[in-house]
């Protein structure tokens, strides 16, 4: 087996990519990153993925962000679908409520989806998430014909860099409070102002908001007094939870809608 670059020097160096060069993703490539992906461990493989090249496809799928100058996009599914037809083969039938089916979909997809994203880094492209997918569930089952009982988890955008955007490495939370032995912690004020420092400063040294233009305004009425220098991811990650409340349908009634029953 040819081992094409350290395995921690990709995940350390990985980073999203928003931008992409005019290089094509031959179909070997994709081949090659798709089998690593589909490599994962799996519950019952309940994960398909569909994706495009084409632009005019690109241009259907409305609302979930997508980076103009991705060569390829990628939606990764929880195919509930096939493990039915598959059961139904060997005379069985599905009849369970699907809350912990789906979940052990998620469980399956997102494995597949970081093992692509790794794969595609370690030959040199790089790659950005899109997680309205499940809020356009609708559109895409229309673009991609995909039918009832499978889902989109997460979308994702897959290109060269392009070289001429330098991208940083974002900061994490320390280690320490978030990888508990034995016991699990409850950080204190004191703790979680740390977890909140490292991020933030790290963010506002990179200028990644100011750069990005990025700030989410505050639900109406509320008067926002953070400007752009000191406007730092806690801010952002926060403005960006309570904002969901706001305004998307419910996701449950999506994941009814496409044929899942939750009781
Ligand atoms: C589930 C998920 C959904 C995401 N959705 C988006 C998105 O819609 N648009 C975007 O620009 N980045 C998106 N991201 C990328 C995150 O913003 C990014 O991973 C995070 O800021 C950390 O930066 P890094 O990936 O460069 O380390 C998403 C990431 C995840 C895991």
């Amino acid at each position: 087996m040819v081992i094409e670059s350290d395995i921690f020097k990709v995940m350390h160096q990985r980073r999203s990519i928003r931008k992409f060069s005019e290089r094509e993703i031959s179909k070997e490539d994709l081949e090659k990153i798709l089998e690593a992906g589909l490599r994962a461990p799996f519950a019952a493989q309940l994960c398909s993925v569909v994706y495009t090249s084409d632009k005019n496809k690109m241009k259907e799928i409305k609302g979930i962000g997508i980076y103009p100058t991705t060569k390829i996009l990628m939606f990764f599914l929880i195919d509930l679908n096939r493990m039915e037809k598959i059961m139904k083969l060997r005379g069985h039938e599905y009849d369970t409520d699907d809350a912990m089916t789906l979940w052990l979909g998620i469980q399956d997809t997102t494995l597949v989806i970081e093992n692509v994203i790794l794969a595609a880094d370690s030959l040199g492209m790089g790659s950005v998430l899109l997680g309205v997918a499940p809020q356009i569930a609708d559109i895409l089952s229309e673009v991609f014909n995909i039918p009832q009982r499978v889902f989109p988890v997460v979308g994702l955008c897959l290109g060269y860099p392009d070289p001429s955007v330098e991208t940083d490495i974002r900061p994490r939370y320390p280690l320490k409070y978030s990888a508990f032995e034995d016991s699990y912690k409850e950080l204190n004020e004191e703790e979680l102002r740390e977890c909140m420092k490292e991020m933030d400063e790290g963010y506002i040294t990179q200028g990644y908001y100011i750069k990005n233009k990025a700030k989410i305004p505050l639900p109406e009425g509320q008067k926002d007094e953070i400007d752009y220098n000191k406007y730092s991811w806690s801010e952002h990650i926060s403005r960006k939870m309570i904002k969901r409340k706001h305004v998307r349908e419910p996701l449950i009634d999506i994941i009814r809608r496409h044929g899942f029953r939750i009781d």
